[in-house]
């Protein structure tokens, strides 16, 4: 057992590391800064929290930590680098079970009614139910887009008749049984209501979740991050911990701000997202074609080498194709090769390519890319005019003009990379396939687009070998 103080001046540094890993995530040279400081203010945290706040049944403890953490590693080592946001969502699935466990645990603890009484009371079952409400939606939720993001559930938005309406019953529900289980609970019940919200806040995170479409879902990612950062700091003022309290407030923040990012860098609005309704099947490639474009100019590995040998000015727009064939390293051997013939290579990276944040940017840092050629959408999308040659290497969405021009398409108005004003586009793909919108692209018909057909990296490999 170690002393208040120490706990609390542990809890401090903690929250500084934390705050510090936020700073250092937000910039790719200190990522990874960013990540160890994290790591050393989480260990800290659970170190100070087992032997300050814990005070019996340690061998419980122990076995929980071991099953727990074992799981997590196992399931983390495992993941492909595709399927991170199933990941994602599946683990804020658990952070709201916990905060739903933690309540209901809270709420039968019989030590409850002596230790608070009056408004005390009140404040803390008030705490209890939503933290419970919050959890208990970012569980349902996530699962439901666990289930969407890995296939299992159709992307398709399910549109139920009515289903603001639902939604308002079920919010004035949540209220009702509120009001009553504060009211029971100063007479020593509470139970019904509390489960009966349990039920309408589940029912609620399926109905919302379900409700989007495909297309939205990399703000529901991270708009389920900040809520289960919600649900945690709804966890810390029941349990009266203030280092949960403050994490799930940076985690809830966070959540909302790379939210509103996400937004922004699809045009869509947060309200329009959460109302629901918007975008096709995700995930899996529509089947060929579409409307009759005309025809398209497909180009061999030789001929892309010597437009590539003959450029000075090269842009590289990687999607989510590249992380499918894992071409980052080919990628980085074909910039340094022109590089050193003096070609001035770079990269575009859209903020929704691939499917995550920051997607493209790990792989490229993963195959030691140089940061300082990596760039943002809008700090080179005005340069594609004196560009030579584009690379499109497995993108899709992020380069459809008809984002631009087609106010009927699921992307309409989202902001893409302009590669066709460039002088020439090269697209790497194994087929005419749509990409995540299920929209077709009419940049792969123009005339300045060359098509290399085939797997990123086999093609990549061969381009490098004419080079
Ligand atoms: P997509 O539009 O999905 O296009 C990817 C393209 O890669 C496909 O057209 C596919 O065509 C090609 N491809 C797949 N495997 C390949 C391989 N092994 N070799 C070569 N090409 C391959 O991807 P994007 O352009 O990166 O756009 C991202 C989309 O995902 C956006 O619509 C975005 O909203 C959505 N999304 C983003 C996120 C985040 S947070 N980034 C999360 C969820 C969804 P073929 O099948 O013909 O090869």
């Amino acid at each position: 057992m170690i002393n208040e103080g120490i706990v609390n001046v542990s809890y401090i540094i903690a929250t500084i590391l934390f705050i510090l890993a936020l700073g250092g995530l937000s910039n790719q040279e200190t990522a990874r800064r960013g990540n160890w400081y994290g790591i050393i203010g989480m260990t800290i945290a659970l170190l100070a929290t087992i032997f300050g706040e814990v005070t019996a049944q340690y061998d419980k403890l122990i076995v929980a930590l071991l099953v727990g953490g074992s799981v997590g590693l196992v399931l983390a080592r495992r993941v492909q680098m595709t399927q991170m946001p199933e990941l994602v969502a599946i683990l804020h699935s658990l952070v709201g079970l916990a905060a739903v466990a933690v309540g209901f645990a809270n709420f039968m603890d019989p030590g409850r009614l002596t230790h608070y009484v009056g408004v005390e009371l009140t404040i803390h079952d008030i705490e209890t139910y939503i933290g419970v409400l919050i959890g208990a939606v970012t569980f349902s939720g996530s699962v439901i887009a666990f289930g969407k993001l890995s296939g299992r559930i159709s992307g398709n938005p399910l549109i139920l008749p009515a289903r603001h309406w639902l939604n308002l019953l079920l919010l004035l529900g949540s209220i009702y049984y509120g009001y009553e289980f504060v009211v029971q609970s100063v007479e020593g019940g509470g139970l019904t209501p509390l489960m009966i919200m349990t039920v309408l806040a589940l029912l609620f995170g399926i109905h919302m979740v379900m409700a989007i479409g495909g297309a939205d879902m990399p703000v529901v990612v991270s708009m389920l991050n900040s809520y289960s950062g919600w649900a945690a700091s709804a966890t810390g003022f029941m349990l009266g911990n203030d280092l949960l309290i403050v994490t799930g407030a940076l985690v809830g923040s966070s959540g909302a701000i790379l939210s509103y990012i996400m937004c922004r860098a699809m045009n869509r609005r947060f309200l329009a997202v959460i109302a629901g309704g918007f975008g096709t099947g995700g995930g899996a490639s529509a089947a060929a074609g579409g409307e009759d474009q005309g025809e398209v100019v497909p180009v061999d590995s030789s001929e892309s080498a010597s437009l590539l040998a003959n450029a000075k000015e090269v842009m590289i727009i990687p999607g989510y194709g590249m992380a499918v064939a894992q071409a980052q390293h080919i990628v980085h051997e074909i910039t340094t090769a022109l590089r050193e013939k003096g070609v001035n290579v770079r990269f575009g990276i859209h903020p929704v390519a691939g499917r995550m944040p920051g997607h493209m940017n790990v792989l490229l840092a993963e195959a030691k890319v140089p940061y300082d050629i990596v760039f943002e959408m809008d700090e080179i999308n005005e340069d594609f005019p004196d560009v030579d040659v584009s690379v499109i290497i497995g993108a899709n969405d992020i380069v459809n003009p008809s984002a631009l021009t087609d106010p009927d398409s699921p992307i309409a108005g989202m902001p893409v990379l302009e590669c066709w004003k460039g002088k020439v586009s090269i697209v790497l793909k194994r087929s005419m396939a749509t990409g995540y919108a299920g929209v077709q692209n009419p940049l792969f018909f123009l005339d300045n687009t060359r098509m290399l057909f085939g797997d990123a990296k086999e093609s990549l490999d061969a381009v490098f070998k004419a080079l």
